[in-house]
Formats: C-alpha cells, structure tokens, sequence
C-alpha cells in the first residue's frame, strides 16, 4: 500500500483517490469498476462522495443542491464545511486503517465551481478547502473530461442548482478542472469522458496500480 505524498501525516498509510469532471462523465461508474477491481486484488475500499456522505453532510447537500438561493460565498462555504466534516470523521480514519479511499468530487470541484465557476477565485477557495481538511489531498484526481452540454444530456431527473447554473458557467469549470490537472500532472489522470468505459477502466487501473506498487 503507497502513501499519498500530499500533506499526508506519515501516520496515514491508505491511498486516497479522487474522481472530478462535470455532470454525466461516468464517474460513479468508473469509481465502481476501480473499487471492484481492487476488492478482487484485496484491498479494503470506501466509497464515498461529495458534498452529503455525513449525517451531517446530508443537511448541508440538501441545502446547497435544492435549498433556497444561496450567494456564492455561503455555498464555498457550505461545501467546505461539508468537506471538513467528511474528512475528519470518514476520509482520514479510513486512510489511518490503510484502505483505499475513492471520493466522487473533492475539492477540485470547488476550484472549478465556486472558485472559478461562481468567480470567487480560484486560490482562495482552494485555501480554504485546504484549511478545512487540513491540507489532504489526493495522491491521485482522475478527470473525466466531457463537453458539459453532453454531459448533462446524459443526465436524469431534475437538475440541481449547479446543474441549473447554465452553459457558460459549465464550459469556465470545465476548463477550470483542465487548466488545474495541467498545472500538476503528477497528481492529475485527465481521460477523455466519451471513450468506451472499459478503456477509461484500464487507464485508471493502470495508474493506480502504480501507485500501490510504489
Ligand atoms: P454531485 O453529487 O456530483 O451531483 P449528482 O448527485 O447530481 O451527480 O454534485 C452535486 C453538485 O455539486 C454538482 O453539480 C457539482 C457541485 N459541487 C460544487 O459546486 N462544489 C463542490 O465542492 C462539490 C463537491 C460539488
């Protein structure tokens, strides 16, 4: 088992892996087949998301996706405080027990959303995810990379407040989360959404059993 070489205590000996891009790229899907695949190699894996996998992230992701209008500062920091709380109670202990961790969105998204997206700036909303979680970040962010508008034609059910935000504000994330994975290459995965889901598989597999081998 690696340790992540991002303000990991030398404590924490699990792999924590994150998964972002817009609505619709398939992350919970490839988040599946990664953690199936590692199960099958004996790994202990959690699963987990954001913003809502607390009893108390689940107040605060109601809030934020279906509550009332929020300005963009409350929603930084709603989605920070989900944050602090997902991973001083779920995230770092399971990295403590040595499993692997496999978040769908972390704080990337709220680069890209609120930093960039909602025009806060990206450094300080990525300050203060760093100062909510202490500064944890991923060994590995694996982007799926797909045109927003497609992305959120694959989608199902009534959209949500970022879902609603429109077009322009999709394409400044999404180029938010490319120019971000290009800044740092060695933490980033960036693969094309629309490819075969198998082939995106084998690309995740084989950078994370990089790092495992480490
Ligand atoms: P998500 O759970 O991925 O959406 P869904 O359940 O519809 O698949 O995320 C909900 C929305 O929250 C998504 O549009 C992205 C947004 N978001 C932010 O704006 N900032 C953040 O920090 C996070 C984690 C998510």
């Amino acid at each position: 088992m690696s340790v992540g070489t991002h303000g990991y205590p030398d404590a924490v000996t699990g792999l924590f892996v994150s998964f972002e891009g817009g609505d619709g790229a398939g992350k919970s899907t490839q988040i599946r087949l990664l953690a199936q695949w590692l199960e099958a190699a004996g790994h202990r894996v959690v699963l987990t998301y954001e913003p809502g996998d607390t009893p108390l992230g689940k107040l605060l992701r109601d809030a934020v996706l279906h509550g009332d209008h929020m300005g963009p500062r409350a929603e930084a920091l709603v989605y920070a405080a989900d944050r602090a709380h997902h991973v001083d109670t779920l995230v770092r202990p399971a990295l403590e027990r040595g499993e692997v961790v496999l978040t769908d969105r972390y704080l990337d998204s709220s680069v890209a959303y609120q930093g960039v997206g909602r025009g806060l700036g990206a450094q300080d909303v990525e300050r203060l995810s760093l100062w909510a979680t202490e500064g944890l970040l991923p060994a590995l962010t694996v982007l799926l990379d797909i045109d927003p508008v497609a992305g959120l034609a694959r989608m199902t059910g009534e959209p949500d407040r970022l879902e609603r935000a429109g077009d322009e504000f999709h394409r400044r994330t999404r180029q938010a989360f490319l120019d971000r994975a290009a800044e740092d290459p060695g933490r980033w995965l960036v693969l094309d959404a629309t490819a075969p889901p198998d082939d995106l598989a084998a690309a995740i597999r084989a950078r994370v059993a990089g790092l495992l081998g480490r």
